[in-house]
């Protein structure tokens, strides 16, 4: 989906108008994905709009950053605090999705980051739904790929690093080209990590199961554990444990979480219909509920909603 341009773009500690957010050529990130990033939404509420879970992507952020041994010029009140001022900036009352990015800057070139400066940038835009409205209600097509998640050893996927995502686009091309709507790729060992840019959940005999925190490298999402909670809340037991992909041919239900995609009901896999194609009973009822939560609409869960 395109890019709605907006007015202003927050660059280290400044906003600035959104033509002028530009970087040199040589910036080091371009040529090495050197950076970290993070995908936040904000959504309107009775009482305003409002951001999800901002601090606890801020802190994922700088956790990438950790990992990644960059420096970040700012602490994680800053980053949250440039977030809402953005969103306030450009009026984004209908709510919007927004893109913190860590990235080494022009300046130093070659492989060793440590000399680079330090950039941080948070832009902001109205953003409809990642995988289509028909997806979101009808559920989404997705195929085994075959290119298979990193190693952690080879490029450590708790971070969301820039570099990493080259994976994820691989992945989704290759899906999309072969006439699904997204990917899901295995880990080295063969068990299933996580989509390309969503956790992986199935149901089966009414619990639910991911391999989200197991040892298949996906990121911890954040969205991913908002369902952990909406469903222990309704008495649905979750376990983290390892899947393989017959696992999902025989799930009742599944779905996918993340901040973009939202929760999505998964309809097939690699050509099998999950359960009988349609969303099940349980993803129903904890999307129903996470989309009530991010617009304010649930009393218990209003702690998740950061104030613009
Ligand atoms: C690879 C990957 N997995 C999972 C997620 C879901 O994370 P979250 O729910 O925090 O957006 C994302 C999105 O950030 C992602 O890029």
């Amino acid at each position: 989906m395109p890019i709605t341009p907006t007015k202003k773009i927050w660059m280290d500690g400044e906003l600035v108008n959104w033509e002028d957010a530009t970087v040199h050529v040589l910036t080091h990130s371009l040529h090495y994905g050197s950076g970290a990033f993070e995908g936040i939404r904000a959504y309107p509420t009775p009482k305003g709009v409002a951001i999800f879970r901002l601090r606890e992507h801020i802190e994922r952020l700088f956790r990438s950053c950790k990992i990644l041994m960059i420096d970040v010029p700012f602490n994680v009140d800053d980053v949250v605090e440039a977030c809402r001022e953005v969103v306030r900036a450009n009026e984004l009352n209908d709510g919007c999705y927004i893109r913190p990015l860590v990235y080494l800057g022009y300046g130093e070139m070659g492989l060793n980051p440590l000399p680079c400066s330090v950039n941080v940038s948070v832009a902001a835009w109205p953003w409809g739904t990642y995988l289509g409205d028909d997806g979101v209600n009808n559920g989404v097509n997705t195929k085994v790929s075959s290119w298979q998640r990193h190693d952690p050893n080879a490029v450590p996927t708790a971070a969301k690093s820039t570099g990493a995502y080259v994976n994820s686009s691989l992945a989704k091309v290759e899906a999309l080209k072969g006439g699904y709507d997204e990917a899901i790729l295995l880990a080295p060992d063969g068990k299933i990590s996580e989509c390309t840019g969503e956790n992986l959940f199935i149901v089966h005999k009414g619990m639910i199961f991911s391999p989200m925190h197991s040892d298949q490298g996906s990121l911890e999402g954040i969205t991913g554990e908002t369902i952990e909670t909406i469903a222990r809340d309704l008495g649905i037991e979750v376990r983290y444990e390892a899947l393989i992909r017959s696992d999902l041919y025989l799930a009742d239900e599944a779905f996918l979480t993340g901040t973009a995609a939202e929760v999505v009901p998964i309809r097939s896999v690699d050509d099998r219909l999950v359960g009988d194609g349609t969303p099940g009973p349980i993803t129903k009822q904890v999307q129903s509920i996470y989309f009530s939560a991010v617009r304010g609409g649930e009393d218990r869960y209003q702690h998740w909603l950061d104030y613009v």
